[in-house]
């Protein structure tokens, strides 16, 4: 990726008991780029954009392991300050949550938390965030009212201004326009594309069309596996693996039917090469096989060979620290005579 990265997960894993809720997840999030989080319902989406600024530690039962850097600061290290951290994130969640005072109050929570006093500051703060949130219009003439009685939409754009207001340098949205009008929603939307060239923005939403409209890259989860991560334009229009595909397209998720597997485990690649393409002449054209290595290079080098050889790769999948799974569908490729 050409932009600098902003936040770096390594090797995440979330559990909740026995139950996994995301495996093995690295990525790196471009800074002042639009990041969609993508998937259906329950694939883990709002557990990885928690574990961006230490949300999951408030749930108990919440096993998390691996790292999460922030401008390359691990944040689950134990000398790290949580309300420091925090305080470089505005987080909106579904669900409006203004605060049960004025307009004005909500807007300087944070400023006043952080010590600000200075009636000229404030005033300052609450015209400049209302307008960077597109609210200011709608309001200013009743800035001592309750927040409470404002239009769900309004009160989003009241929680980005309250949120912007502590300068932080990453947006985090769950879902943000969901409850929202289309109307607002696209208020929002309009916002977030401005604000892009000053923040990391990272949006979870389960709109295609959403995503399209502001993704400049996107991760597509799916039962708390990363299936895919890439360009937008990529992953949404031609994306390289079969579940990808099938969720775009609208239909339902398939897992590939796997007829054959290989383990290749400290092997050097030609002798890979060769076993792979020993168990491939034993499948039929359109049969998949999942080949299961351990390094990384050798997951380069074994998907470029098969994709040379014109076999597809259905799926790509980091399974622990170590180990990988390619499956691969047999194709005509070099076999067709
Ligand atoms: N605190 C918790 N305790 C137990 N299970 C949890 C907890 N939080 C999440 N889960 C489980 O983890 C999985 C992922 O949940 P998550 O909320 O991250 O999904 P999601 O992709 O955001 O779904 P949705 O699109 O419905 O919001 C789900 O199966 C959920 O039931
Ligand atoms: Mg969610």
């Amino acid at each position: 990726m050409s932009s600098k990265t902003h936040i770096s997960v390594k090797n995440l894993n979330v559990n909740y008991g026995e139950q996994k809720i995301l495996n093995n997840i690295s990525l790196d999030i471009p800074d002042k780029k639009i990041t969609a989080i993508i998937g259906p319902s329950g694939c883990g989406k709002t557990t990885l954009l928690k574990s961006f600024n230490r949300l999951l530690d408030l749930q108990e039962g919440i096993r998390v392991e691996g790292q999460v850097f922030v401008d390359g600061e691990d944040i689950y290290h134990p000398k790290t300050e949580i309300t420091h951290l925090r305080k470089r994130m505005g987080l909106l969640s579904q669900r409006p949550q203004v605060l049960p005072m004025s307009i004005y109050d909500n807007v300087v929570y944070g400023l006043r938390v952080h010590g600000a006093k200075d009636k000229k500051i404030l005033d300052g703060a609450v015209e400049r965030y209302l307008k960077e949130a597109n609210l200011w219009s709608e309001v200013k003439d009743r800035l001592h009212a309750s927040a409470v009685k404002l239009s769900i939409g309004q009160q989003q754009r009241l929680c980005l201004a309250r949120g912007l207001a502590v300068e932080p340098e990453i947006i985090l949205g769950d879902e943000p326009t969901s409850a929202l009008d289309p109307l607002s929603a696209e208020l929002i939307e309009q916002r977030f594309l401005e604000l892009k060239d000053k923040y990391t923005i990272v949006l979870v939403t389960h709109i295609l069309r959403q995503a399209k409209r502001l993704a400049d890259y996107v991760v597509f989860l799916y039962l708390g596996d990363l299936i895919e991560h890439g360009p937008a334009e990529q992953v949404l229009n031609n994306p390289k693996y079969l579940k990808t595909q099938n969720y775009v397209s609208g239909k339902f998720i398939e897992e590939p039917a796997i007829e054959k597997e290989i383990v290749l485990k400290k092997l050097n690649s030609s002798e890979a090469q060769k076993q792979i393409k020993q168990a491939l002449e034993k499948l039929k054209v359109g049969q998949a096989m999942r080949v299961v290595v351990d390094d990384e290079k050798s997951v380069r080098q074994i998907t470029q060979f098969l994709e040379a050889d014109g076999h597809k790769i259905l799926e790509l999948k980091r399974l622990n620290l170590v180990d990988w799974d390619i499956i691969v569908q047999k194709s005509e490729g070099i076999y067709a005579i």
